[in-house]
């Protein structure tokens, strides 16, 4: 398997958490950085969280692609070298592979090496007329990206399920600039992004009946515990998805329920009653809004599909000249 390097040591990822903790906990808002969401636990939950009623994107996301499947091939044409962020070989990606004509590579960058394994291998068995590359490396991580090298063709860079939209605004344009930079003037990309809508659609997608989306949020801080000697008691913070409109995006907050003080490897941590740990932002872009971002990065919208709602859209974009 290739990579920008060795994968992290567990120690590694280990003082890495330990000090985005501390960090975030250290602030008048308190936050954590949502990667750390995906450990097992969390990333089964939010398996899970795709299948929810209340939960759309991913549902309505796999559907723009049944329905726009042979346009989007048409435009992306013969022989692609499919660059996909994030171990995705799931069903969105499959879709791709079985409508484009002749694609030539399908090439995975995630940093989990175990993850990237196991799903590589089933793509390699399932697909074997195409070259399955994975690259263990940090996506999100610009620096990265760019001394990734990639097979020449007809690249296109894809990134479903609006992952981007957890990102800030100077995050997204790094990370598009970085794609950019990693696939050469001719490279192109298909992704997916989450769009406006009303608070009574948003808000219980982030906040389901179940609970699932609490258990996700919460997990955070059994992670916490486990992993970090936290004292964290999970029956005195509890889940809030809130809608900031100003900044088109969902927030999820962990609320502490009383006064309170945790500790951290030893270190202590006080939180007042109603005091919020913000642990994601899952941004809802304006058509108009993304293309914008996109354009600061040197991409330009070409075409975009979306549902009949206009709950989620798919966008192709090339690169502007100049
Ligand atoms: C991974 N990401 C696109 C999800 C989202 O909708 O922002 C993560 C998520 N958080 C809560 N529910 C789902």
């Amino acid at each position: 398997m290739r990579g920008d390097g060795e994968e992290k040591t567990e120690q590694d990822q280990l003082a890495e958490f330990h000090a985005d903790v501390q960090e975030g906990l250290s602030q008048d808002q308190k936050t954590l950085p949502c990667r750390w969401l995906y450990d097992q636990d969390g990333s089964e939950l939010f398996e899970a969280i795709t299948e929810l009623p209340e939960y759309y994107p991913t549902r309505t996301e796999v559907g723009i692609f049944k329905s726009h499947l042979a346009a989007m091939a048409e435009a992306i044409g013969p022989n692609a070298q499919l660059v996909e962020f994030g171990a995705g070989a799931g069903t969105k990606t499959r879709l791709l592979l079985d409508a484009l004509e002749t694609p030539a590579s399908y090439i995975a960058i995630d940093i989990s090496a175990d993850f990237l394994r196991a799903s590589m291998a089933a793509l390699a068995r399932d697909y074997p007329g195409i070259d399955v590359i994975p690259i263990v490396g940090d996506f999100m991580n610009a620096s990265g990206l760019a001394e990734t090298d990639l097979p020449t063709g007809n690249r296109l860079a894809f990134f479903p399920g609006s992952t981007i939209g957890n990102l800030l605004d100077d995050e997204i344009v790094t990370f598009l600039s970085a794609v950019r930079t990693m696939l050469g003037a001719e490279g192109r990309f298909l992704i997916g992004f989450d769009l406006v809508k009303s608070a009574d659609i948003l808000v219980p997608a982030y906040d389901d009946a179940a609970g699932v989306t609490a258990a996700f949020n919460l997990n955070l801080l059994k992670r916490i515990n486990r992993e970090l000697d936290g004292s964290f008691n999970l029956n005195a913070f509890a889940h809030e998805a809130r809608w900031n409109e100003a900044d088109g995006r969902i927030e999820m907050h962990l609320v502490s329920g009383q006064d309170q003080t945790v500790k951290v490897n030893g270190d202590r941590f006080s939180f007042k009653k109603g005091e919020t740990i913000h642990t994601e932002n899952s941004r809802k872009f304006k058509m108009d809004g993304f293309a914008a971002l996109a354009e600061q990065a040197g991409w330009r919208m070409k075409k975009h599909w979306t549902d009949d709602q206009k709950y989620f859209a798919v966008a192709l974009m090339d690169q502007a000249l100049g």
